[in-house]
């Protein structure tokens, strides 16, 4: 069966998300805003669940219609082939979104989409009354411009969730930003890595994952293991493939530094359950004290933003002392994501570029600084 697929993207992330689904090899993938279309079997639906580092969730698409009437919509929800998804003892809630559309109470949306699913089940399965005891077949009905996509979450639990991140510290970088970041940056596993404010770790994790080709799902569950028109067995393949691709004798380190000796503590936990411990390297640092051996390399960092006014002098001195110690490794690329806008005045030179990016609700900047290319040799 070839379903077509969604995967969820936040603002700023869906060509990330869409350079991801066709490295994986998917076809016909389609970027949009929000989200990424592509084509997927069952075990395509599985493996895009393990493997994507930057979506938010994946979604099969039952139906994609016009509708600007409550009647429209209860017709059409009414003609998809629900019973092909769900059987009799499933539990399938309904969840609606609206954008700029004449349907907008989301609370109608939901309950009509909802009835007119269970009138055709009721008709074709002859039962009064759904139980809904069995698994879980969680459907989205979103609107946008009365352009109706309706769709089951495969996946869940959003994607960041990936299992590792036992122990949290205040302000910690969500999972699938943190992968984001790193490919935007186009870093190579071979290249020396560190952030020196790693918090409770995030992006130095992910990189280890990414060297050691760890699936960013192999630690966690998904809804759709357990559905009956996804063959389990097809899990089962998916998962010992990605067991199977982990490499071992990856030859690299990568460091996280932090001020706060509590978030050094939750880092190394975090990265030991992700099963990284043995790549990375997290120290108790102050970024005044910023220093390596290594010629070449990229740092990667998400320091504090300011997002109180009374801090906002604070964090433009931090700035303006990390432009001073990271300044004389100008063969070292550096990548800063942050809320603060004169950032590159703060710090003292302007980016190469930066993309704009939100981080949950905060509109950030990723300020990209290129290093000076290596020689070709130590390049490959
Ligand atoms: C926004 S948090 C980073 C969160 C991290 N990306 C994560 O996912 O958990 C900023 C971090 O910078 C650290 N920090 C603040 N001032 C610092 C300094 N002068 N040197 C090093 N780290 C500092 C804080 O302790 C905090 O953990």
């Amino acid at each position: 069966m070839k379903f077509r697929c969604i995967a969820t993207a936040v603002f700023g992330m869906e060509a990330i998300v869409g350079q991801e689904i066709k490295d994986l090899g998917y076809e016909n993938v389609v970027v949009e805003n929000g989200r990424v279309l592509f084509d997927a079997d069952a075990l395509g639906v599985a493996k895009a669940n393990l493997w994507l580092r930057t979506a938010e969730r994946v979604y099969i698409m039952v139906g994609q219609f016009k509708a600007t009437t409550f009647e429209q919509l209860f017709d059409q929800i009414y003609k998809l082939p629900w019973e092909v998804y769900l059987h009799k003892e499933a539990t399938f809630p309904v969840n609606a979104k609206s954008v700029k559309s004449k349907l907008f109470s989301l609370s109608d949306i939901q309950s009509i989409s909802k009835r007119a699913i269970v009138k055709r089940l009721t008709n074709l399965y002859k039962v009064e009354w759904f139980k809904e005891t069995a698994e879980t077949y969680a459907i989205t009905v979103s609107i946008l411009k009365d352009e109706v996509t309706v769709a089951i979450d495969t996946s869940g639990k959003g994607l960041h969730k990936r299992g590792y991140r036992e122990l949290g510290n205040e302000a910690p970088l969500k999972e699938t930003l943190a992968a984001g970041l790193l490919l935007v940056s186009k870093w190579q596993p071979k290249i020396h890595l560190i952030d020196p404010f790693c918090g409770s770790g995030t992006i130095v994790i992910e990189a280890a994952m990414m060297a050691k080709n760890i699936a960013p799902g192999l630690n966690r569950n998904f809804d759709s293991e357990k559905w009956t028109f996804i063959p389990a067995d097809v899990w089962k393949v998916a998962k010992k493939e990605a067991f199977e691709s982990i490499k071992q004798d990856v030859d690299i380190l990568i460091e996280g530094y932090d001020i706060d000796k509590r978030s050094i503590g939750i880092a190394r936990h975090n990265a030991e359950v992700a099963g990284v411990d043995d790549i990375v390297h997290f120290q108790v640092r102050d970024v005044k004290d910023f220093s390596t051996k290594y010629q070449y390399g990229t740092i990667i960092c998400n320091p504090p933003y300011g997002e109180r006014l009374n801090e906002l002098e604070e964090v433009r001195k931090l700035y303006t002392l990390m432009g001073k110690v990271f300044a004389p490794y100008k063969t070292w690329s550096k990548y800063v994501i942050t809320s603060y806008e004169d950032f590159e005045k703060a710090f003292g030179s302007d980016a190469t570029k930066n993309r704009k990016l939100y981080n949950g609700r905060i509109k950030t900047y990723f300020y990209l600084y290129f290093g000076e290319k290596p020689p070709k040799k130590i390049a490959d």
